[in-house]
This record gives structure tokens, sequence and C-alpha cells, in this order.
């Protein structure tokens, strides 16, 4: 049995002061959630996120993390200033760092090396862009992906890893993946893990949805036999909202 996990990726929003707003009124709507609950926030919102969830069910992530331990990378935040700020998990790969910031399977796989070396719990993001699902490329890029992120890591590593399917074409448009095509896709990365480190650990990795999920379809998502959670934007941002999709998540 896996254990489902929610966790909200709060983008380039909430200041300090909507990120206190936002948790206060978080922690007691989802203090009896039976699934893990995270909170990925700005990087200026980690101190005060894990000081404000400190006896709470709610762990706090980051959104990136460097692939070196210090130096010349202007910009970039490092593992020791993450865990050090309070951060338990980290979102890596994401298809908009991937589009924006030019984040490659090379940059993803070094970032989720330095994360697994620090102890830190990565939240690996994959998925397809609208035009390579049309053209019938969905699996052949969420293999690529997959395959490229987890080239030299240890199946020991690898299990702690959560990897989150997020179609790009899904992702702020209000249009989300069928329950059938998250639901294959989502079975389709589960193979591919299961080529690279056998069924064991395919079996007990938790893959999660990220792409409009919300209040109204996380039942049916959370009601497939391969999705394991979601990893929610907007509906994220909204203390009502994030605690519906957590209370659906058993
Ligand atoms: P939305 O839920 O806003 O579509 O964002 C999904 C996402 O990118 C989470 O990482």
């Amino acid at each position: 049995m896996r254990k489902p996990i929610i966790a909200g990726n709060w983008k380039m929003n909430k200041t300090a002061a909507e990120c206190r707003e936002l948790i206060t009124a978080l922690a007691p709507k989802v203090k009896d959630a039976t699934c893990d609950v995270v909170v990925c926030v700005p990087f200026t919102d980690i101190a005060l996120a894990a000081e404000l969830t400190k006896n709470t069910n709610i762990a706090v992530g980051a959104q990136n993390i460097a692939w070196a331990d210090s130096g010349a990378f202007t910009g970039e935040i490092s593992a020791a200033m993450l865990i050090e700020a309070g951060a338990e998990y980290v979102i890596i790969g994401h298809s908009e760092r991937r589009q924006y910031f030019g984040e490659t399977d090379e940059s993803v796989n070094k970032r989720l090396t330095q994360a697994l070396k620090n102890g830190l719990k990565p939240i690996l993001c994959v998925g397809e862009m609208l035009a390579e699902r049309e053209g019938g490329l969905t699996e052949k890029v969420c293999r690529t992906q997959v395959v490229g992120a987890f080239d030299k890591i240890s199946a020991s590593d690898a299990e702690k890893v959560v990897i989150a399917y997020e179609p790009v074409w899904a992702i702020g448009t209000g249009k989300t993946a069928t329950d059938e095509q998250a639901n294959e896709t989502i079975g389709f990365i589960r193979s591919v893990v299961k080529e690279l480190y056998g069924a064991k650990v395919a079996d007990g990795m938790r893959i999660q949805y990220g792409g409009s999920m919300n209040a109204k379809n996380v039942a049916g998502l959370m009601a497939q036999s391969e999705i394991d959670g979601g990893l929610i934007g907007g509906a994220s941002l909204k203390a009502d909202d994030f605690s519906i999709i957590v209370g659906a998540a058993k």
C-alpha cells in the first residue's frame, strides 16, 4: 500500500505575510489527514513555513535545489541552505523550470543526485507538452525524462523519490487530463521505473498527478489505481480548496 501524498506547489506566489495567513488557515483544516501533506513554498517563505508548521502534520518543501554544495552559482540555493531553513522536500525538474529556465534532463539528474545525497525528499516532475501528446509521443517523452533523471542513481536512493506526472498542457489551463489518461500514463511511468529498478521499487514508488487538480476533480483522479496523490498549483493557494483535496486523498 502506497500512502498518498498531496503537495502544494505555490510557485512564485505568497509573500511571507501571505504565507503566514495561508498556513495558519490551512493547518487546522488538514490536521486529520491520512495522506502526507506538503507545501512547496518560495525560498523566502521556507523558514517561516517551517516555524508555522512545527507540531503540525504539514511538511515544507522548496521548488529547486542547486547541484553543487556551494560556490559561484548566482541565483541558486544549496541543499544545506534549504535544510537549515527547514525544508524536507524539494521539487525538481518542474516543467516551468524546463520551459523558461533551461532545465534539461541532465541538470535535473544532477539536482536529483544532490537532493538525495543530502537527505532531501525529491518530487521529480515529468510530463509531455501538448504537441507531444497530440503527436503520440507522450510515452517516449516520459520515458526519456525518467531515464535521464535517474541516471546513475541507486535503487536505494530511487525509492525515496516521489514522481509527479504533470502533462504540461494541463498546468494552469483548467484542462485536466482525464482520470483514465492520467492513470494510463502514470502506469506507464511505473513500468519504466520497474525496468530500471525492478518491481519492488516500482510498486512502492509514489507517483502523483499534477495539472489543474482541484476540489472538484480530485475524487475521480484519486480513485484511479496508479495515482498516489497530487502536485497542486493554483488550488493550493487557498486553504479551503487545498484542504478538500487533502481530505479526498485517503
Ligand atoms: P496547476 O494546479 O495550477 O495547474 O499547477 C500544477 C502544477 O504545475 C503543480 O506543480
